[in-house]
């Protein structure tokens, strides 16, 4: 009976200063395991008289179920403490700032497209397309652009062949249209058009919109009052406008809208060459032999085209000098849209 006190004794003295699951497994083999010390004492029964057996054998018996328990909460402990040691080391910090995620947004000159057409769409226009690889036909002769016609310098032409082009202007599409449409007409056609051209104000490819508004009885005032409105919806409605007399074979009269320069508010600067004015885009009455050439009877129509460069638009609204810098991909640039 001694020896099992002093047993239980050394056994609670060790297990305290076990600190890991091995420490556990090497104690646990020292007293209950098959050459333990406790399992010795089970096994060392038969020695003791039979009068005493029942007694000592219960006192051995409770020691094993003592220990066993007290190795089994000392497993959990143990088990309990590693896992709070992983989850320590696992810890994240939820109050640290995220990391952004970049957004991509539109293109500047698709941001004005878009905006350019919310406006000619919130007023009845319907959009057209047309082919950017386009018949020299289309793209000078049907608009009254004959071949040997001096206006035709005005454009830098890419040729393909003698009787295709890559499209100069978007105004072809007005042609196609009218082909394949009755009045009343009412369109604009947005798209890329192509110049032999290339400094701080040109680029080879940039964008115009081409608009053409035909029917019975359409005057140079509903043209005015059209592009007025647009000006003022796309500049804001205090930015002065004007026309101006100009010349297009297509269009007879014909005027550039010019509005006031919005770098100097109109008292003269660099960007406006001291006139107050910046141009903005062509129009003017639809030319007669147009209708004509594209089918239309010239004596029961009347109608006006305009046409306006997105990324002129673009500059002027946004007061960007030098029209590569939509192309650069630059992106310090474009994120400041
Ligand atoms: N096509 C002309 C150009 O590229 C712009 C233009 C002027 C279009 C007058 C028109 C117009 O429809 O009526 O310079």
């Amino acid at each position: 009976m001694n020896d099992l006190l002093s047993l239980k004794k050394a056994f609670l003295v060790e297990i305290n200063a076990v600190s890991d699951i091995t420490g556990l497994q090497q104690l646990r083999a020292k007293y209950t395991g098959r050459k333990g010390l406790i399992t010795a004492q089970l096994k060392a029964l038969s020695a003791v008289p039979p009068e005493e057996r029942p007694l000592f054998g219960k006192a051995v018996n409770d020691l094993k179920v003592y220990v066993d328990q007290i190795m089994y909460r000392k497993d959990q402990s143990l088990k309990d403490a590693e896992q709070q040691k992983r989850l320590q080391a696992e810890k994240i910090d939820i109050t640290l700032p995220g990391k952004p995620s970049l957004s991509g947004r539109f293109h500047p000159l698709n941001r004005v497209l878009q905006e350019i057409k919310d406006i000619f769409v919130s007023m009845g226009f319907g959009i057209e397309e047309g082919p950017e690889v386009e018949l020299d036909y289309y793209n000078f002769e049907a608009l009254n652009i004959p071949r040997h016609h001096p206006a035709r310098d005005m454009q830098d032409t890419f040729y393909v062949s003698d009787d295709v082009v890559l499209r100069t202007h978007t105004s072809p599409v007005q042609v196609r249209v009218m082909e394949k449409q009755r009045p009343p007409l009412k369109i604009i056609a947005p798209g890329k058009v192509y110049r032999c051209d290339a400094d701080i104000s040109h680029t080879p490819m940039f964008h115009q919109v081409e608009g053409l508004m035909v029917d019975s009885g359409i005057s140079f005032s509903d043209l005015k009052g059209l592009l007025e409105l647009f000006v003022h919806s796309f500049f804001g409605k205090d930015t002065p406008v004007r026309f101006r007399p100009s010349y297009f074979p297509f269009t007879e009269p014909s005027a550039e809208v010019d509005i006031g320069c919005i770098f100097c508010s109109g008292k003269g600067c660099r960007v406006c060459k001291t006139t107050g004015w910046l141009e903005v885009m062509g129009c003017g009455m639809v030319n007669p032999k147009v209708f004509e050439m594209s089918g239309y009877e010239p004596d029961a129509f009347t109608g006006f085209a305009f046409g306006m460069g997105v990324e002129r638009l673009t500059m002027l609204k946004y007061a960007i000098d030098d029209i590569r810098l939509f192309y650069e991909n630059d992106l310090r640039f474009l994120r400041q849209f």
